[in-house]
């Protein structure tokens, strides 16, 4: 198995990306999960990724608490979509305790030095990231994939040009974006494609197997929180980590990517240029999403139950 750091804000979709990585011991082997303010406050987020470690019967993996707020903006949180906790007031099993000592930036720092393949899943604000880079540029050379939930390229979620982790911390993804990282982005054009709808939510629930059952009230409630109005809750962090596992079900192509940091209504815009100029990243364009609902959740059933 490849050794994987998950940088996240959980957030419900965050929480389904962890419970996904933690379920394919044989593709993934999570190093560590440092979190970020971001869907909430950091301190929302470092006790959600604990309980959902929890929840997963990893109390061994290492949270590290990175940074509470973005570079330069103003934090601008979602709870209104997560719920004030951070994921949907749903109560889960399992311990919440036990932040590692280390800083989430120097985590990454560490592990990119240490772990020869790291991979990096972010889905959450790349305020980590990006400060590790300018800690220590080589961190740059020394992560050998990594996978970004982030933009929207036809148009974003918080703002018509905007989806929420570059909206949060623009500064921060630009950095990334222009580190020479080579993010494989997954934007929302990709994760609006894979609604999961209150019909397969209820088939969730009622299987009563593994971790399912806690995943179908996240997803209710967050479904129920964004509008009842659109097709499905969006499970996009965990199709940034779906990228990593099954690649055979995602069509990347390469893109020149820009971020927009000017102040005004573009601000936090991402650019993908498939056209011209030179490729630094490459953008998930097309998928199988029904496979990867499918598989997403054989995962979620296949946990021992908590
Ligand atoms: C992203 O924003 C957050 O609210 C979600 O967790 C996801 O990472 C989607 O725009
Ligand atoms: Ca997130």
């Amino acid at each position: 198995p490849r050794p994987l750091l998950i940088d996240c804000d959980p957030g419900i979709d965050d929480a389904i990306a962890l419970l996904l990585a933690f379920s394919v011991p044989e593709a993934l082997e999570v190093t560590g999960v440092s979190t970020v303010a971001g869907n909430v406050s950091l301190a929302s987020t470092s006790r959600n990724a604990m309980r959902v470690r929890g929840l997963a019967g990893r109390p061994e993996v290492p949270v590290f608490a990175g940074c509470p707020r973005p570079m330069l903006a103003q934090p601008v949180f979602a709870d209104h979509v997560h719920g004030v906790d951070g994921l949907g007031g749903v109560a889960l099993p399992g311990e919440a305790g036990g932040l590692a000592a280390r800083h989430g930036v120097d985590a990454i720092v560490e592990q990119a030095a240490d772990r020869p393949g790291l991979a990096v899943a972010a889905v959450g604000p790349l305020t980590n990231l990006a400060v590790a880079l300018v800690k220590r540029p080589e961190v740059a050379s020394r992560i050998d994939t990594l996978v970004v939930m982030g933009g929207g390229l036809e148009r974003g979620n918080v703002t018509p040009a905007a989806e929420f982790n570059v909206f949060f911390d623009p500064e921060a993804a630009r950095t990334v974006v222009e580190s020479g990282l080579r993010p494989v982005l997954v934007p929302l054009d990709a994760t609006h494609r894979a609604p999961v709808t209150f019909a397969m939510i209820d088939e969730l629930a009622a299987s009563g197997e593994g971790v399912a059952p806690e995943a179908a009230a996240l997803l209710r409630s967050y479904h129920a929180n964004v509008g009842t109005d659109r097709p499905g809750a969006y499970v996009h962090d965990a199709m940034a980590l779906a990228v990593l596992v099954w690649p055979e079900l995602f069509e990347r192509r390469p893109a020149r990517l820009s971020v927009v940091t000017d102040a005004g209504a573009e601000r936090g815009r991402t650019v993908a240029d498939f056209a011209s100029g030179e490729p630094n990243a490459e953008v998930v364009v097309d998928l199988d999403a029904g496979r990867f609902l499918e598989r997403l959740f054989e995962r979620l059933r296949s946990y021992p139950r908590p």
